[in-house]
């Protein structure tokens, strides 16, 4: 029988670690426009536009768009209103659209924020209440990579859509959108400047009382021109899972060098969504015009053929559809990668599915989706020789 193995995304009411993480509640981006990137995430992904915040909800800075799966997961898209909405605007100026902040839902935002600062976090926003009719919601925010932000959140005493300043959408036609069966946020990977890696990893486990999961070091992780490191970390119970990629010593431009030049600066690169059944989801998301990187040889899946794993889909769906396997331990994942969802080669999606338990990440598809990355890399002509990898930025 498949576990249904889950980390995040629905969150479990009583936390089994230190912090009092339930699990992750939302991701925010910021964008250019925040109307049209809504409408691919509902249209293309499957998501619900289920709340908004604008000046029809009494917000004038600022719009958003809160995007939901049925199985819980929140995605908030949010843009700038007037030209002095200074977080925003100067967050696009710097690196085009991208991740602003991931919020993990806890039990106590102060005791979640306190316990981070003695773990040596740095603090951006203080426990506050936002408060409407219906109740209050408590955040608190510190700082992760060059603007990116951890919010600790809870709504336990609020009854109305998300938080205050949401309301129903504006949209009163529901448009026809197709089931695609994505679930739940799985991890969320960031990528940071040679010998980052290290200081955010132990940034991360010190202050959420994270612990070191998994470190592909030199060699792990390579081709003939490019590298990378990554560790990565993830809360004791297993629910938040944060790999963190650096450039590694190579004779070309290495794609986290590409993305930290392209997104001026480190950040998220990719948060992975879940599914149960990978092989109607990806067959959605095709047809709804979603993009993926391109397949591996034909050989990758003959390779895969011999190999007796306990694989309960049909490998021709997968090798027509383009999803990597690969086997851990008495488990396999599947997995796949989009093409950047705005035009600047920074941000994707991945879409998982792990099978019998497994929790990994799966060396052989790392190296497959870097490989493949490469390839794209290459067609944007920023495959370069490196003189001085030291100069990269
Ligand atoms: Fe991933």
């Amino acid at each position: 029988m498949e576990m249904d193995i889950c980390y995040g995304g629905i969150p479990s009411r009583i936390p089994n670690n230190s912090m009092g993480i339930r699990g992750y509640d939302f991701v925010e981006f910021y964008v250019g426009s925040a109307k049209h990137v809504a409408y691919w995430h509902a249209k293309a992904l499957g998501l619900d536009i289920t709340a908004y915040c604008g000046p029809e909800t009494g917000v004038r800075d600022r719009t958003s768009y809160l995007l939901t799966s049925p199985y819980g997961m929140r995605i908030v898209i949010t843009s700038a209103l007037k030209p002095d909405t200074y977080d925003i605007n100067s967050f696009i100026t710097k690196h085009g659209d991208g991740v602003k902040r991931w919020a993990v839902e806890v039990v106590d935002v102060t005791d979640a924020f306190m316990k981070a600062l003695k773990g040596g976090a740095v603090p951006l926003i203080k426990p506050h209440k936002i408060e409407d009719k219906e109740g209050y919601v408590e955040e608190a925010a510190i700082r992760l990579y060059d603007s990116t932000e951890i919010v600790f959140i809870n709504h336990d005493n609020y009854r109305g859509i998300f938080k205050p300043g949401f309301g129903k959408p504006n949209q009163n036609i529901p448009f026809s959108r197709h089931e695609t069966g994505l679930k739940v946020i799985d991890h969320i990977v960031g990528n940071v400047h040679i010998n980052e890696m290290d200081y955010w990893a132990e940034y991360i486990n010190k202050a959420l009382d994270f612990e070191t999961f998994i470190y592909y070091g030199p060699g792990d992780i390579s081709t003939k021109y490019s590298a990378l490191l990554s560790k990565v970390v993830r809360s004791k119970d297993g629910k938040i899972k944060n790999p963190i990629n650096e450039p590694y010593e190579a004779e070309r431009l290495s794609q986290i060098d590409e993305y930290i030049q392209q997104y001026n600066g480190t950040g998220i690169q990719h948060i992975a969504l879940s599914t149960r059944d990978i092989i109607a989801t990806v067959g959605a998301l095709r047809d709804n015009g979603v993009e993926f990187l391109d397949a591996p040889p034909h050989a990758y899946y003959e390779n895969l053929s011999k190999r007796d794993f306990g694989l309960t889909q049909n490998l021709n769906d997968l090798e027509k559809l383009g999803i990597l396997c690969d086997v851990e331990g008495t488990g396999y994942l599947l997995q796949i990668f989009t093409k950047p969802f705005s035009d600047r080669p920074t941000f994707f999606y991945e879409i998982i599915q792990r099978c019998n338990g497994a929790q990994g990440f799966g060396q052989g598809n790392f190296q497959a989706l870097f490989e493949s990355i490469e390839r794209d890399q290459d067609k944007r002509g920023n495959l370069t020789i490196i003189e001085n990898p030291i100069n990269v930025m």
